[in-house]
């Protein structure tokens, strides 16, 4: 069976060799026209005078639009219509699309668009987190509170208690493929969309919208992604709206791809937040009740800050039974970019505040901290609760199966922690300059959307009468192996090999109303749907030739009773008997139920579990840093291709490591993102993966009926690089002194600082 494989992605060989085919790479029809954007140069202001002359009269320029040439909506919001294609009467960050060139080539597009005379009364921009609360600038008419117990009976009464607090910056996706779309004019006035995108409905809604066309007009296409990570579930919209525009405009294809500067500038990227924390516990750590309060920035625009927001709320436990908890989460309306979906969408950010709270208070106590967080632990399945307490999460949802018991055990004694800790603990009373540090973190991560009704998934599966199989569902690849993993799915279902499977382009003709693919479901909604379009299939051709008789599918053949033929002969047999060899498929997550309101229910369908630890060496008197070793165990369930999953969980840990080490955001004072090129942000580079890097999977199956029993890989191992963030803090430690009340990015000039606080 092809399923649990560990086959290479589909891909594989077209992403090294180049010729993968992304959108700006489709051969383009005469005369197809470039775009790009003209930008506000200023963070705030009433927009007074538009001189559009000099872009115009520009080299190669064919049309240049502005707000009032929009022939129907001016909106590319996922949320709540506050996000217009072009600025109107204001602007709301500097970087803001203001008017649109169109242009014979992407240079001359990009060049006229500097071009923009623009006369702005400007204002002064609500850009820090006190600059937001002084002007009392939120999204949702204030905070969101969720709360389990008395959290403040409990903090008085607790036998300690501490207070802290946690900066963490946001984080630039970059994705390799910056974001683009592609036009395609159709008769009629319909459009074709190719668009980079993790949301093809969406992209068709938003097009419709704007062409004034109902859904059945636009049809949205979209291969593969050179990348998403969060960052192509919305802000995809802009582009494919402006190309969509034009081309009905002008009647010609438009294309438009952002170079990665403007990419930076004008798109979103992860919320950073400020989490505050007072929690009261017991001298052997146990926790009692923790106040959170989670302050986030979100932009200028609603985007998905709520969900988002809500998300880092639902994961304020990670793994650990809180008696009593509050939760407050502040989501501030600034001037800056729109905060958007990033791996993880919120999660880190919240699991990073209990992290933050179980060293806080391990080095208060002077213990393990590792033991800390154990002692915390949600129970095992079927073992006591603490003291009579229900197993339940802050949100009311029972935790029925926990496996961070075993993985920590096994990953603890895997790596040596307990021998390398009192080992490192030697070598840095020894080493006056360089100093090490290790620690340990785990993660269990809730899957599914939070917003119910997104949990439905769709596919298309045709046998064709050779026996070739195409395959098609809502999902979209970019880079995580989705497709892969599906075809292997379609191959199993049929017992032929992948190769008889073709893996084809999501396209909202073949399947509609697909949700984004994101909270890493990709595989769990999709591949349920692809199996049941499979097996309403091959239960036709099974009641066909079985005529009653137990019909099995395995090996390239098809067999009952004494009979023995290839699944070819079988597909012919049953197209000659005029059997249908086509059929969608269908799935809706079970059994979810969420009240947003009272922060009440069972949002997720399951958890899935990692555990890491890791090494870091710091100079203390530069700064520089490095991971040296990273141990991980993750939780797959019963994977459906344990390479593809490898991968993720690498590249999970790398890119956490990254946001919090570091990718550093810089604004200065008027709200001008300082850091748009990789000159000046820093992502992870190949050799800054730890040189030792073990990583391996827990044997095991979802006990939840998922796909094969498999669980969802995309999101949860970014949060195990919270392990080398507090491997820093604890190499830190080792330079002297109290808690070094880390932030992140832990950059060179931060751990400087951190150092020189603990020294008087
Ligand atoms: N892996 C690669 N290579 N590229 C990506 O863009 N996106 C991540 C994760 N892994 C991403 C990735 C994010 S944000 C999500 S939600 C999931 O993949 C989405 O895919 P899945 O649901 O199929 O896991
Ligand atoms: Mo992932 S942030 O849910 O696209």
């Amino acid at each position: 069976m092809s399923v649990q494989a560990p086959m290479a992605h589909d891909s594989a060989r077209l992403h090294v060799t180049g010729a993968a085919r992304y959108v700006d790479d489709i051969p383009t029809p005469q005369g197809c026209l470039h775009l790009a954007f003209a930008l506000s140069p200023v963070a705030r202001g009433v927009i007074r005078g538009l001189d559009l002359a000099a872009m115009r009269a520009a080299p190669g320029v064919v049309a240049v639009l502005v707000a009032a040439d929009l022939p129907f909506a001016n909106d590319v919001s996922p949320s709540v219509h506050d996000e217009p294609l072009l600025a109107t009467d204001r602007v709301h960050y500097m970087g803001q699309p203001v008017a649109l060139v169109v242009a014979d080539t992407h240079l001359a597009a990009r060049k006229a668009a500097r071009l923009l005379q623009i006369e702005i009364e400007a204002e002064p921009p609500i850009l820090s987190i006190e600059d937001a609360l002084a002007a009392e600038s939120y999204f949702e008419d204030g905070p969101r509170v969720w709360a389990k117990g008395n959290t403040t009976a409990a903090l008085d009464q607790a036998q300690r208690r501490l207070q802290g607090e946690i900066t963490m910056g946001g984080q630039e996706h970059f994705y390799l493929e910056g974001q683009a779309a592609l036009a395609l004019p159709q008769e009629g006035g319909d459009m074709v969309i190719h668009s980079s995108t993790q949301h093809p409905t969406e992209i068709q809604h938003k097009v419709a919208d704007a062409l004034g066309l109902p859904m059945h007009g636009v049809r949205v296409e979209c291969r593969r992604m050179g990348g998403g990570f969060g960052g192509k579930e919305s802000q995809g919209n802009a582009l494919a709206v402006a190309c969509a525009v034009a081309a009905r405009q002008i009647g010609r294809a438009c294309k438009m791809r952002y170079d990665r500067d403007d990419d930076m500038i004008i798109t979103g990227k992860r919320h950073d937040f400020r989490i505050a924390y007072d929690v009261g516990f017991d001298d052997q750590g146990q926790i009692e009740a923790v106040r959170f309060t989670q302050i986030t920035r979100g932009g200028w625009a609603q985007d998905l800050t709520a969900p988002v927001a809500d998300r880092a709320m639902l994961h304020a436990d990670n793994a650990y039974l809180l008696p009593h908890a509050e939760i407050t989460s502040l989501r501030l309306k600034t001037n800056m970019q729109s905060a958007t979906a990033f791996r993880g969408f919120g999660g880190p950010q919240g699991v990073l505040g209990i992290e933050r709270v179980m060293d806080h208070i391990a080095h208060d106590l002077g213990l393990d901290p590792a033991l800390v967080r154990r002692r915390n632990y949600y129970a095992a399945p079927k073992s006591a609760a603490r003291a009579g307490l229900a197993n339940t999460t802050p949100y009311g949802m029972e935790v029925r199966d926990f496996l961070l018991h075993e993985m920590t055990d096994q990953l603890l004694s895997d790596c040596d922690y307990a021998a390398r800790r009192a080992e490192i603990a030697a070598w840095n009373e020894t080493s006056p300059i360089l100093k090490r540090g290790i620690a340990f973190s785990p993660v269990k991560f809730g899957i599914s959307f939070t917003l119910t009704h997104l949990n439905q998934a769709g596919a298309l599966v045709h046998v064709y009468q050779d026996g070739s199989i195409m395959m098609n569902h809502g999902g979209t690849e970019m880079g995580q192996g989705l497709f892969q993993k599906l075809a292997q799915v379609a191959a199993s279902r049929f017992g032929v090999g992948v190769d008889q499977v073709k893996i084809t382009a999501t396209d909202t003709a073949k399947v509609p109303n697909t949700s984004a693919t994101a909270a890493s479901s990709g595989s769990d909604l999709n591949g349920m749907a692809v199996l049941a379009a499979c097996d309403a299939i091959r239960t036709r051709m099974a009641e066909f030739l079985g005529q009653g008789a137990e019909v099995r599918f395995a090996d390239g053949r098809v067999m009952w009773g004494d009979q023995n033929i290839s699944f070819a002969e079988a597909v012919a047999a049953c197209y000659q008997a005029r059997v249908g060899l086509s059929a969608t498929g269908f799935y809706k997550t079970p059994d979810l139920s969420w009240d947003r309101a009272a922060g009440q229910g069972r949002p997720f369908f399951y958890f899935a579990h990692g555990a890491a630890v890791s090494e870091v060496v710091i100079d203390r008197l530069t700064g520089e840093n490095r991971i040296l070793r990273a141990d991980i165990l993750h939780d797959v369930g019963a994977s459906l291709n344990p390479a593809l999953d490898r991968g993720q969980v690498e590249g999970g840990y790398v890119q956490g490591a990254g946001w919090l080490m570091t990718e550093e955001l810089v604004w200065d004072d008027r709200g001008h993102l300082r850091t748009h090129a990789p000159s000046t942000y820093k992502i992870p580079a190949c050799s800054d993966r730890p040189a030792i890097f073990n990583v391996a999977l827990v044997d095991g199956e979802n006990p939840e009926a998922t796909i094969y029993r498999s669980k969802a890989v995309g999101e949860p191992p970014f949060m195990l690089g919270i392990s080398a963030f507090l491997a820093v803090s604890d190499a830190i430690s080792a330079c002297g002194g109290g808690y070094p009340n880390l932030d992140a990015p832990a950059t060179p000039e931060r751990i400087l600082r951190a150092i020189q606080g603990l020294q008087p």
